[in-house]
C-alpha cells in the first residue's frame, strides 16, 4: 500500500487499542489526515463530509456519460476488494459492490460463513488474513461490534496493511450508511441553507439501530442542528451517544410520540424495530403506530420537510409514502452507491484525479 504502513496501529497493543472511546481510536485510522480505514462515524469531520459529498457528485454526474463512465472504470481497475459479509444484507452489498464496480475494482465475497474454515475450528483473525492476502480492501459487516478495528489493527501488524471499511458492526454503528444520509439531507438542503440549523427527529428502535447511532454523531459537526429522539423509553438512544452530544452542546429532545413534535421537523428519519436483537421478546408490546408515518402525520408535517429511512422497513414507513414529494428513502439507496464510490475513491487517493477530469469536462 502506497505510504501507509499502519505505524499507529503498530504502536499500540490491542489490549491498550480496545480500552479507547471510538474518539480516541479515530487517529489511528488515518494515515497523514486522510482516512485509510472507515470504522467509526467519529472519524469523520465538516471537512471530510463535505469532500465526499463533492466528489459524490462529481461522480454521479461522471457517470452519466460514456467518457466519464470509462475513466471512472480506468480509475483502481488494477485494485481489488473483497466483500466479507458475515450478517444479512442485500442493500448494503449491493451497493459496495456497485461503487466497486463504477470505479473498476474487482470483487469477491464471502457471505456464508458457514462455508468458511471458521467452521473447521480457524479464528476469526486468520480467516480475515487469509482473505486479506488476495485483496487491496476489505469492506465487512459483522454481526459483532468491534471487529472491524480488530482486523485493521491485526492488519497493521503484518506487512500488507490494506484499508478496512465497517459496512455495519453489530448494533454499534454504520459509518458508510450515515455518510449516504449525509449526502441525502444535504441534496434535500441545498437550497435552505443545507444541514446547518435544521431540526432531525430519530424514530423507531434507536437503541439497536446502527445507522442512528452513527448519523446522531455526524450532525453534531454541523452548526445549531437540534437532534429529536422519538422512541419508547425501551429502546431510546444510548447514553454514550447523549454524551457525545452534550460533549458537543448540541441540543436534543428525548420524547416518546410523534404527535407532538411532528409539525416542526425539517427531516424525519424512520427505523424500524430491530427485533432480531431481542432476548425474549421485550419489543412485542411495542405499539408500533406511534413509531410509524400516518396520513395524518403527513398532514401535520411542514411542507418542504424530508422523510429518510436507512431500510428495509416495516409498517412504519407504508409504501403509500413513496408517493409523497417529501419521501427521500428510495434517493438514499442511490445515493449510497455513489457516496461509498466516493470514499473507495478517497482511501486510495484516486480524489485528484476525479477533481482533474471533473473540471476539464465542465470548463
Ligand atoms: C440497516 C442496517 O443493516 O443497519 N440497513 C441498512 O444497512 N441500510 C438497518 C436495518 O437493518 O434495519
Amino acid at each position: 500500500m502506497s505510504r501507509y504502513q499502519g505505524d499507529r496501529l503498530k504502536d499500540i497493543t490491542w489490549d491498550a487499542f480496545e480500552k479507547l472511546t471510538p474518539g480516541e481510536r479515530a487517529p489511528y485510522f488515518q494515515n497523514q489526515g486522510r482516512q485509510f480505514h472507515a470504522v467509526y462515524a467519529q472519524q469523520f469531520d465538516r471537512a471530510f463530509m463535505d469532500r465526499i459529498c463533492a466528489l459524490a457528485t462529481m461522480t454521479r454526474k461522471l457517470a452519466k456519460t460514456r467518457g466519464g463512465m470509462t475513466f471512472l472504470q480506468e480509475l483502481l481497475s488494477e485494485k481489488r476488494a473483497m466483500l466479507y459479509f458475515a450478517q444479512p444484507s442485500s442493500r448494503t452489498f449491493l451497493s459496495f459492490l456497485s461503487a466497486c464496480q463504477i470505479l473498476g475494482l474487482k470483487t469477491s465475497s464471502v457471505r456464508d460463513t458457514s462455508t468458511s474454515s471458521e467452521v473447521k475450528g480457524e479464528s476469526p483473525d486468520d480467516t480475515v488474513r487469509t482473505f486479506s492476502s488476495y485483496v487491496d480492501m476489505i469492506i465487512m459487516r459483522y454481526p459483532q461490534g468491534g471487529f472491524a478495528d480488530r482486523v485493521a489493527w491485526m492488519l497493521a501488524n503484518t506487512e500488507r496493511p490494506i484499508p478496512v471499511v465497517n459496512a455495519g458492526s453489530g448494533k454499534d454503528q454504520h459509518p458508510t450508511q450515515a455518510l449516504l444520509d449525509i449526502y441525502t439531507l444535504q441534496r434535500s438542503f441545498e437550497s435552505r441553507g443545507g444541514i446547518d440549523g435544521k431540526r432531525i427527529a430519530f424514530v423507531g428502535d434507536l437503541a439497536r439501530g446502527r445507522t442512528v447511532r452513527s448519523l446522531a454523531w455526524l450532525l453534531t459537526q454541523y452548526e445549531n442542528v437540534h437532534q429529536v429522539f422519538v422512541a419508547p423509553q425501551q429502546l431510546q438512544i444510548g447514553e454514550d451517544i447523549l454524551a457525545a452530544l452534550d460533549r458537543s452542546h448540541v441540543t436534543y429532545d428525548i420524547v416518546e410520540t410523534l404527535d407532538g413534535v411532528v409539525g416542526d421537523l425539517d427531516a424525519v428519519y424512520m427505523t424500524r424495530i430491530q427485533d432480531e436483537w431481542d432476548a425474549s421478546g421485550e419489543s412485542r408490546s411495542i405499539d408500533i403506530s406511534q413509531y410509524a408515518i400516518t396520513e395524518a402525520r403527513l398532514a401535520a408535517m411542514k411542507q418542504d420537510a424530508v422523510i429518510l429511512h436507512p431500510l428495509p422497513r416495516r409498517s412504519e414507513l407504508p409504501p403509500h409514502v413513496d408517493r409523497d414529494p417529501r419521501a427521500m428513502h428510495w434517493r438514499q439507496v442511490r445515493n449510497g452507491m455513489w457516496t461509498r464510490a466516493a470514499l473507495i475513491a478517497h482511501i486510495f487517493e484516486r480524489d485528484g484525479e476525479i477533481d482533474r477530469y471533473y473540471a476539464d469536462l465542465v470548463r
